[in-house]
């Protein structure tokens, strides 16, 4: 072999052997329902009522009651910042979530019409225990 035929085996032995990793790894996270295994949709969720989908997809980190802390140092949505957020900012944040600080995002998830129901049920929890 010369050398340039030489290289490009090389190359071509890297691209399979990285190839294979990157396949298996995409294999190990289907295989363990993990967020980024690209062919799993995610479970189409049908109700539209705010308080169900909220117990269903936000209490186990924001808490039961709203007042976070459950899990993932996720902050209280109805006191601090979040007690000031209109329908549309809610609807935002919760579509793009946060990833990298460990809010998730909705848009793959819920329908628009179901985010909307979970913003509102969040601003009518507000007031009381703040
Ligand atoms: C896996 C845990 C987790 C789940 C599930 C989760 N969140 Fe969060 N959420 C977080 C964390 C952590 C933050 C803070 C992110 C940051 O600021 O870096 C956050 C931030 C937020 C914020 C912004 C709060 C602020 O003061 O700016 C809103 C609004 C919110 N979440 C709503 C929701 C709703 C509604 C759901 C359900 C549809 C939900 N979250 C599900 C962890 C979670």
């Amino acid at each position: 072999v010369n050398q340039s035929g030489a290289v490009r085996a090389w190359i071509l032995a890297y691209l399979l052997v990285a190839g294979a990793g990157l396949g298996a790894l995409v294999g190990v996270g289907c295989a363990v329902k993990a967020n980024f295994c690209p062919w799993r949709k995610p479970p189409a969720q049908t109700s539209t009522d705010g308080r169900t989908l909220y117990a269903a997809n936000c209490a186990v980190c924001h808490g039961p009651d709203l007042h976070g802390g459950t899990n993932a140092n996720a902050p209280s949505l109805v006191a601090f910042a979040a007690a000031g957020y209109t329908e549309d900012e809610l609807a935002k944040k919760i579509s793009r979530g946060k990833p990298l600080g460990g809010m998730p995002r909705f848009e793959r998830i819920l329908t628009p019409e179901q985010i909307r129901a979970v913003a509102r049920f969040i601003i009518s929890q507000r007031g009381g225990r703040g």
